[in-house]
């Protein structure tokens, strides 16, 4: 979502990585590559798929009898069987049973996102227009968890879930986005949160995650799959020279290990988040992204409840654009699928054996912003691709709508404390009210510029 600090600097530095050699995690190859192919001393080019070769620390370049990256069309490598010594002792009787943790389970739809959607299609005056609006309440999103006292709201929807399981035979599938780490959003201010590092922040946040597992113990015929912490690890691949996510990098990583442990011994499918194609997509953030999702993943004990990445949450990339929007500036991964055949290879080379969902609630029109690093209230979006798992890649497990669309990304009025100057650019809906509330002039633009229509 919010990469334009760390898109400057990398659009700065593309010059040097074309003119002379090139420096370490800088590009060296691959189709349509034009700049140089070798790389500067104690670093060595490595060929990480056909499109790609980056100069690789020569410390951290694995030998040559262990690389495992899998062609971008090769299926990824298994998780562990059910029943394994590596699952989690709280496994409920659905372990890890599948590659693809959608298979075989209804989603079941979120009734908080079902409420507002329906109060907004009633205020919608066109009858044509209002019919499609009510329409986009029977198509699941993940249901956020932004602050600790929704917590208890997952109870219910899990009461409700199993209550669906029992009179249909039906399995369903609660999705969820953790998000409630102390110092949110360091980055950028429209999201900032309830907790503070300063204030106690870890000890609240596992309180928050434990209020989470709570209930997803009680009913363990469901499943669960949930979206990790948007923004945050991206946030250390990219923003560490923000004050705020530097101060914040222990204890995020503290924090999202507490969460990924927990709730995988209560057996909940994760994703986290790995922001999107123009933010770690640059070809000089692509391995030192997955080297920190892979430190991530082994440090929470290599469980396999942790599927992967999720990536363009909240954001308006195409899975697969028709052709590079111009604010792509360049980037070989201009386009998710792009950035995700680039980032897996590395992220299994790294240990990781990673497959990934990829958000599209809000991606169905494309060439709308100024600058690829633009992520608030974008005008003229619409509705996109409906989650499926018809996902034409084997490294995707799912397209789905995690953003709510409709929900706001931040407000317009610049005298909120969580006021942030990206929600008042040019091609940003304004007025826009506080992020995470109801945005009904962006809901019904959604609805009328759906592709594919509604
Ligand atoms: C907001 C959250 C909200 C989420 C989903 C975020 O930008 O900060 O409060 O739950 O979007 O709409």
């Amino acid at each position: 979502m919010k990469s334009s600090a760390a898109l400057y600097s990398l659009l700065a530095i593309l010059p040097a990585l074309i003119n002379a050699q090139s420096p370490v995690w800088g590009q060296c190859g691959g189709i349509g590559w034009s700049g140089s192919t070798s790389c500067v001393s104690g670093s060595v080019c490595t060929e990480l798929n056909d499109y790609y070769s980056q100069c690789i620390p020569s410390s951290a370049a694995p030998p040559a009898s262990t690389s495992q990256a899998p062609s971008p069309s090769s299926t990824p490598p298994t998780t562990s069987a059910p029943g394994t010594s590596s699952a989690p002792s709280s496994t409920p009787t659905s372990g890890p049973t599948a590659d693809n943790p959608w298979t075989g389970y209804q989603v079941y739809l979120s009734p908080y996102y079902a409420n507002e959607v329906k109060a907004g299609a009633a205020a919608i005056s066109d009858a044509t227009l209002a019919a499609k609006a009510a329409s986009v309440a029977n198509i699941p999103t993940f249901t956020w968890f932004d602050t600790i006292n929704k917590t208890g709201d997952l109870g219910t929807y899990l009461a409700d879930a199993q209550s669906i399981q029992q009179s249909t035979g039906q399995k369903q599938l609660v999705q969820i986005v953790v998000y409630d780490l102390p110092d949110r959003d360091c980055a950028a201010k429209a999201s900032n949160g309830e907790f503070s590092i300063a204030d106690n922040g870890q000890a609240n946040y596992e309180n928050y995650i434990d209020q989470l597992v709570a209930q997803i113990t009680k009913y363990p015929d469901v499943r669960v799959v949930a979206v990790i912490e948007p923004d945050s690890l991206a946030n250390l691949v990219t923003n560490l020279n923000v004050q705020k996510c530097a101060n914040a990098q222990t204890t995020y990583l503290a924090c999202v290990n507490y969460a990924l442990k927990q709730l995988s011994a209560a057996g909940v499918y994760s994703y986290m988040d790995a922001g999107h194609a123009g933010w770690l997509g640059w070809p000089a953030n692509l391995t030192p992204a997955a080297q920190l999702f892979a430190q991530v993943y082994k440090n929470a004990g290599s469980s396999p409840f942790i599927k992967g990445l999720a990536t363009n949450v909240a954001n308006y990339n195409a899975l697969s654009a028709a052709s590079p929007d111009p604010i792509t500036q360049g980037n070989p991964n201009y386009d998710e699928i792009h950035y995700i055949n680039a980032l897996g290879p590395v992220l299994a080379q790294q240990g990781f054996p990673a497959t990934f969902i990829v958000d599209q609630g809000r991606s169905g029109q494309q060439n709308l912003r100024q600058q690829w690093g633009d992520w608030c209230n974008i005008k003229g979006a619409g509705y996109g691709t409906r989650p499926t798992t018809n996902t034409g890649s084997s490294l995707i497990d799912s397209i789905v709508w995690v953003k709510p669309g409709g929900e706001c990304d931040g407000t317009s009025n610049s005298s909120s404390p969580r006021y942030d100057s990206t929600c008042s650019l040019s091609d940003a809906d304004q007025p826009a009210p506080e992020a995470g509330t109801w945005f009904q002039e962006y809901f019904q633009t959604l609805v009328s510029k759906a592709n594919p229509p509604l």
